[in-house]
């Protein structure tokens, strides 16, 4: 039941959870450019172990101790760009469609607040509806539009660029 999901920072321990999401996700071939684990457990354990708080977020929804989702937001690396984040995200196959998407972008979002980040951005297949629903939901506006940017199974696919500005309540 998604009431009883926790929405938290990832942790160490984490790190197989993510990885096999990731791998479930990829498989499906439809939805996220990644196809798989391009890290090992080690490597995805020494990412979370070292990242920096103020610029990049990982979260994960755990349900009794499995991961079913997570959301990575990554700020701007150059002074330019340090007010501009980026996020990505991906739900279990069982999990999807309850909302439960939409509580780990407001917490995201809240994370970006507090560090000062003032625009989010994403990348999105002009085919993925159930995704743009979400991000149209939360206010997510399209900015761009790169035309047959991915072919996937043999067709080729716009890739949607959308964002959203502080405030982000
Ligand atoms: C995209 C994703 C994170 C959204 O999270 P979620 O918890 O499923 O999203 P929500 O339940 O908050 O909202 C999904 C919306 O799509 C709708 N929806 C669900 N299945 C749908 C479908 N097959 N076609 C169209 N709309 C669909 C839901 O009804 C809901 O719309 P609403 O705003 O009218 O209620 C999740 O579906 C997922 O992990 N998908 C696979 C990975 C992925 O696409 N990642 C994002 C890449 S940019």
């Amino acid at each position: 039941m998604v009431a009883s999901v926790v929405v938290e920072p990832a942790g160490v321990e984490d790190a197989p959870g993510i990885l096999h999401l990731m791998a479930v996700v990829g498989a499906e071939g439809q939805w996220i450019a990644n196809e798989g684990p391009a890290m090992t457990v080690e490597q995805q354990r020494r990412l979370i172990q070292g990242l920096n708080p103020q610029d990049h977020l990982l979260l994960v929804a755990r349900a009794e101790g499995t991961v079913v989702g997570t959301l990575e937001m990554v700020r701007g690396p150059l002074p330019k760009m340090r007010h501009t984040a980026t996020v990505g995200m991906a739900l279990l196959p069982d999990w999807r469609g309850q909302r439960l998407g939409e509580r780990l972008l407001r917490a995201a979002e809240r994370w970006a607040a507090q560090v000062g980040v003032e625009k989010i951005s994403l990348s999105v297949f002009a085919t993925n509806l159930p995704a743009i629903r979400l991000y149209r939901r939360l206010g997510y506006v399209e900015e761009g539009r790169r035309r047959g940017q991915y072919r996937i199974a043999g067709a080729l696919v716009d890739e949607l660029w959308m964002a959203k500005w502080s405030p982000f309540d």
